[in-house]
């Protein structure tokens, strides 16, 4: 913290001034090269501003080394690094309304605005995105390079990932491109596909990120592009580089024309444009209030000056512009205590560690659990029961344990381990190597049991409406359910002999139950919990096989042929198929009276056996051009892959079009698509 209240002696700055270097060093190290940050911005800001109030009052320590001297971290090694043409500059910042007010004095006084002056300001205020910063180098209109910040003067060459970014364009939308076009702005994960994201991984025993941006960071930091093309990125664009044959007025004039260009920016309702530092403070306000709504993360607002030829005549301090600041939002972080850390069992018999904390709120909402992932998680943040912690809320959703407040750990705190037994069955778990957790292995493990039955009653899969978790719990304590079929065979008189549950709603049970068995394929074999087969593969295994008969009696061949089905899932399928417990569980569901409704999709037709997937801009609407390979018996594919029979192109393709050359899948124009039909 700075203080205020003494002037420290040389010695002591000295001291601090090499402490809060050191600091400053690791948490860099932690937050850019290793995506893995410790304390929260709010605790960095808080080091940087005492590192640079020290310099201000001790300008000998203002040397080279100073960390105040650069601008964010260093590049990695396996990427190229590739020299900035304009240095990638940060912000000033802070978090009060009244800095914005100091900002717009600091201006009009630069610019030799006289006091009490009635001369304007004109701002341009849009909203500080908590991505990653990508500079996007468009020359003769097409995108040659992507590069991170890096240290700010040299970033790194990131272009093989940024090219999986869909909505970023690799051809600028214009007929007269200029030379040189820099955009800079931020890649980003959206909150709910962050949430997805996580999920997904989770259930394939995979990384799982803190929050969003981290998520995004580690992304763009992958050597192969199939990866991040796998991961949902977004990019906004808010400034630029160096240029060459374009000139720009304003920012706002730079918003506008990079939004013509094809570049995706902030929409208009959350940007603002004033002469009124007040009108400013108030945009705060309301994008504070906005802040957990929003369908990505921001960390505050960036003011600008709008006009470009103020900007110039305002120029650089140290390492921000003049021009711009940013007020950031306080985080919405909370101290509590870890009071237990129980290991919860999920469906795929994953220990999961949870931190069960003393409830505390953050952001409006009261938590008091935090999933800690697996053992690695717990042993990098080294989290034990009775720790002081700081929670936030990653993704303004999910509670996440930021660090521990070691100065308040108890002598007597040991570490936590996650035990080498199922919490629930007794049963010895097993970590596979790739595995990031471990599981419980037994399969009448009741934990498993009720996690997998949870799973088949949800509205994604067979849609047992008044079926919810407490009524599982009780089904499986009292041994009434062993596996999903025994939830078509209860009975109203079993059910009356629960306690709290009504003549009115058991008939209600039965009839959700009743009404679940008419279902499709797809939802049936999501419903299953077969490892790996989301909803997505279950939908593309419904297509293929079309009955759930001749589904059970595939083989590794034919599997494969499911588009998007590697070795891996269908290994996984096999073994779920070929084991007697769950063939008779199979034939006992399908005996209960489980009735697939008929595909919508009609699968005759010219297309039939053939796969689509369309890029680019068509004639027609993109869901017109997909009904209609529908219609004509083809299927849709999400993906490039090996199994695309072709790749319908339109104008300005994406990265599609490199992906089927390198694979040899045959494309089509949607001239040529009709004309096959
Ligand atoms: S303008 C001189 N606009 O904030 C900097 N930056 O601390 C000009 N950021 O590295 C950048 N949202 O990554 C600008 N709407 C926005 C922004 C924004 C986020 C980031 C950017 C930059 C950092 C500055």
């Amino acid at each position: 913290m700075p203080t205020k209240a003494s002037k420290p002696s040389q010695k002591q700055a000295e001291n601090r001034h090499e402490e809060l270097k050191k600091l400053i060093r690791h948490h860099d190290e932690l937050y850019h090269t290793l995506d893995q940050p410790e304390i929260s911005d709010f605790d960095y800001d808080q080091l940087f501003t005492e590192l640079l109030a020290l310099e201000t009052e001790y300008p000998n320590l203002n040397t080279n080394d100073s960390p105040s001297h650069r601008v964010g971290g260093a590049a990695i090694d396996q990427f190229q690094k590739v020299a900035h043409r304009k240095p990638m500059l940060s912000l000033a910042n802070s978090y009060s309304t009244d800095d914005l007010i100091e900002f717009d004095e600091r201006v009009k006084k630069f610019l030799r605005f006289e006091k009490e002056s009635t001369e304007k300001i004109e701002y341009f205020a849009e909203l500080k995105l908590d991505g990653l910063s990508m500079e996007l180098v468009y020359e003769d209109g097409l995108l040659v390079r992507a590069l991170t910040r890096g240290d700010g003067i040299i970033g790194e060459d990131v272009t093989h990932n940024v090219k999986t970014i869909k909505t970023i364009p690799l051809k600028l939308k214009t007929k007269k491109p200029p030379k040189l076009l820099e955009v800079r702005g931020e890649v980003l994960i959206f909150k709910k596909d962050f949430i997805d994201l996580n999920q997904k991984n989770e259930e394939l025993g995979q990384m799982v990120f803190a929050n969003p941006r981290n998520a995004a960071a580690g992304t763009i930091r992958q050597l192969d592009p199939k990866i991040a093309a796998t991961r949902p990125l977004k990019f906004m664009a808010y400034a630029l580089g160096e240029t060459d044959g374009i000139t720009f007025k304003s920012q706002e004039n730079i918003s506008e024309t990079l939004h013509e260009f094809g570049l995706p920016i902030l929409s208009k309702d959350l940007v603002v444009r004033s002469d009124d530092i007040e009108d400013i403070v108030n945009y705060y306000h309301d994008i504070e209030k906005k802040r957990p709504h929003l369908e990505f993360d921001i960390d505050g607002i960036v003011v600008k000056v709008n006009s470009l030829e103020k900007q110039e005549d305002l120029g650089l301090v140290a390492r921000s512009p003049r021009w711009a600041t940013a007020a950031k939002f306080k985080p919405e972080q909370a101290e509590t205590i870890i009071e237990d850390i129980v290991v919860q069992v999920g469906r795929t018999g994953a220990l999961t560690p949870v931190a069960i904390m003393a409830p505390v709120k953050v952001g409006g909402v009261t938590i008091t659990n935090a999933t800690l992932h697996n053992q690695d998680e717990i042993d990098r943040k080294d989290v034990r029961i009775g720790d002081t912690v700081y929670i936030q809320r990653a993704g303004d959703v999910i509670p996440e344990v930021v660090g521990v407040v070691l100065s308040k750990r108890k002598k007597s705190s040991v570490p936590f381990l996650v035990p080498d037994h199922c919490p629930a069955c007794g049963t010895k778990a097993v970590k596979e190597p790739e595995d990031a957790v471990s599981r419980c292995p037994n399969p009448f493990c009741k934990a498993v049991l009720k996690e997998s039955i949870k799973h088949f009653v949800s509205r994604r899969a067979m849609n047992v409406e008044k079926v919810g978790d407490k009524l599982i719990e009780t089904f499986v304590n009292n041994d009434l359910v062993e596996n999903f079929s025994d939830l078509y065979k209860l009975e109203k008189d079993t059910l009356l002999g629960l306690e709290r549950q009504g003549e009115k709603s058991i008939d209600n049970i039965l009839k959700s139950l009743e009404a679940s068995k008419k279902t499709t394929l797809a939802k049936f074999i999501y419903a299953l919990g077969i490892r790996f087969v989301g909803e997505q593969t279950a939908k593309l295994i419904a297509d293929h096989y079309i009955t759930i008969e001749d589904f059970l009696k595939t083989d590794a061949e034919e599997l494969e042929k499911v588009p998007e089905i590697g070795p891996k899932v269908s290994t996984a399928i096999l073994y779920f198929l070929k084991d007697k417990r769950w063939q008779t569980e199979l034939k006992n569901l399908l005996k209960a009276g489980i009735e697939f409704e008929k595909p919508k999709r009609s699968n005759e037709g010219p297309l039939k056996g053939f796969s689509f997937l369309v890029t680019g801009t068509l004639p027609v609407k993109r869901e017109q051009a997909q009904q209609f390979i529908e219609e004509n018996g083809g299927k849709l594919l999400s993906s490039v892959s090996s199994k695309l029979s072709y790749l319908v192109v339109g104008d300005d393709p994406g990265s599609k079009v490199d992906k089927a050359q390198t694979l040899g899948v045959k494309m089509l124009s949607w001239e040529e698509l009709q004309a096959l039909v």
